[in-house]
């Protein structure tokens, strides 16, 4: 029995935070290995919403081990009040379930400021950041200028990273005529979280490398979605890390095997927050209520989320990049209230019919979908627990998408609690 890798194969928020919550029951360790707290990853449990954003969403249950990898960027502020947040809601935290990689790199209140003031000045050309500061944070990452957590043992070593770091930042407000930071006011904010920090820091690698010896599971959680990558998603209007499975192995610190079976989870519909092209969006009646029924608000910025239909080129794209094994098909329940519902199978770009999405920027805006219509069901699937409970019609959109994906949909949610979810193939029976 191997491990488990859950990706999102759209633009993010398509249901990753309740099917982790759901399998994190049969594995052992759940981990984070990339992006931050831009990440909102809802769980309903016996009506209680949870709302994590650094927190892999294994940390609900008790008994399982929540690791946040090397490849995530740590804004500790954020996660010390998520801490207390969940805490209030009465999930234990403490360094026997929570354990964060003393590699990984931080975001400072500096890198939102940043994140912030450059999207204001790109004004309507703006990628619609959720101003966390994951952008800048991973670029001082790539410009070997971060601070990462092991940094904050070292007090001298520490200031002198600081002043390195401020030389660059510095330079920069001052050309933009903004106010310059105080190393010492940075320094002094760190000292004060740095204790309680540290006591979860460890080398996660090695904690891996143990599980995998002993035979433990580990399911990886992904954040954001393979469309938000910035190599293989909508560049510029993505997010600064990769998203796809491949990034689970590097940013965790285990090998490309250890990562398994990749589930690919997958609205039934199509939503994006922020800026960019979304070939299949609907500016109608019909996006209003995909909206409305789904309940498309953003969990981290309240951002009213972008609706369209299913795009399945786009999926199939995606699921070759990330190497997805099987689809959890999300929010099926959301289609109930329509008669017809469209597929998108392909584009149509300059009068040529284009199979995948196209990596330039001018032709990605450009793209007019090619639409198939299914017959809707019009019928509640609302709440479904068995494969048996579902309409005929709901089936054959089901057994269309995996065609047009060429990916088995092996699992099934019907409502945002935990347990209205079908599986029909255990992921670590097939890792
Ligand atoms: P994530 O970022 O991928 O974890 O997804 P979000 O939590 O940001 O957004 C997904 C939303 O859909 C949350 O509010 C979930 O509670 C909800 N949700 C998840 N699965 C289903 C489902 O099958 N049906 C419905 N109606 N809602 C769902
Ligand atoms: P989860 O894990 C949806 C989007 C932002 C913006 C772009 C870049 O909940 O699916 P960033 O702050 O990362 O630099 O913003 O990426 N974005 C998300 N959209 N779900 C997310 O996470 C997202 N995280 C970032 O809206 O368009
Ligand atoms: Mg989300």
């Amino acid at each position: 029995m191997g491990n488990v890798a859950v990706i999102g194969s759209q633009w993010g928020d398509e249901g990753k935070g309740k099917i982790v919550d759901w399998l994190s029951s049969r594995a052992d360790i759940v981990v984070r290995f990339q992006g931050g707290h831009n990440a909102g990853h809802t769980l309903v449990i016996d009506g209680v919403t949870y709302k994590l954003h650094l927190l892999p969403s294994g940390v609900v249950r008790k008994g399982k081990l929540a690791i946040i990898g090397n490849g995530v960027v740590i804004d500790p502020w954020a996660l010390l009040k998520e801490i207390e947040d969940v805490r209030a809601q009465g999930v234990d935290v403490s360094p026997a379930n929570l354990m964060i990689a003393e590699n990984a790199n931080m975001i400072l209140p500096i890198h939102s400021a940043i994140d912030k003031a450059f999207e204001a000045a790109r004004g309507s050309k703006s990628i619609g950041t959720t101003g966390r500061g994951i952008g800048p944070a991973y670029e001082d990452k790539v410009a070997r200028r971060g601070i990462r957590i092991c940094d904050l043992a070292h007090e001298t070593l520490l200031k002198e990273k600081i002043e390195n770091l401020l030389l660059h930042h510095n330079a920069l407000l001052k050309g933009l005529g903004a106010e310059t930071v105080s190393p010492q006011a940075v320094y002094d904010g760190l000292m004060q979280i740095s204790g309680t920090i540290l006591q979860y820091a460890s080398p996660v690698w090695k904690r891996l490398d143990a599980a995998n010896k002993s035979g433990e599971k580990v399911l990886f959680e992904g954040a954001q979605g393979a469309m938000l990558d910035v190599d293989h998603g909508t560049y510029p209007y993505v997010t600064s890390s990769n998203t796809v499975a491949g990034q689970a192995a590097s940013g965790s610190g285990v090998g490309p095997r250890s990562v398994g079976y990749v589930l690919g989870i997958t609205k039934a519909y199509t939503t994006r927050v922020g800026s960019g092209p979304f070939p299949t969006e609907l500016l109608d009646a019909d996006g209003e209520l995909l909206g409305s029924r789904g309940h498309e608000f953003g969990t981290t910025t309240g951002r009213k989320r972008r609706c369209g239909w299913f795009d399945a080129a786009l999926v199939r794209q995606t699921t070759k990049i990330s190497g997805i094994h099987g689809i959890a098909l999300t929010k099926l329940d959301v289609l109930d209230a329509f008669k017809e519902i469209k597929i998108c199978t392909g584009y149509e770009l300059d009068g040529q019919i284009v199979d995948h999405l196209p990596a330039s920027q001018l032709h990605q805006a450009n793209l007019k979908p090619v639409y198939e219509v299914i017959e809707g069901w019009n019928q509640s699937t609302r709440g479904a627990r068995s494969w048996a409970d579902l309409p005929a019609t709901a089936i054959k959109y089901v057994r269309r998408i995996e065609e047009l994906v060429e990916t088995p949909v092996t699992l099934l949610s019907t409502s945002p609690e935990r347990d209205d979810t079908i599986l029909m193939q255990d992921p670590f029976l097939a890792a």
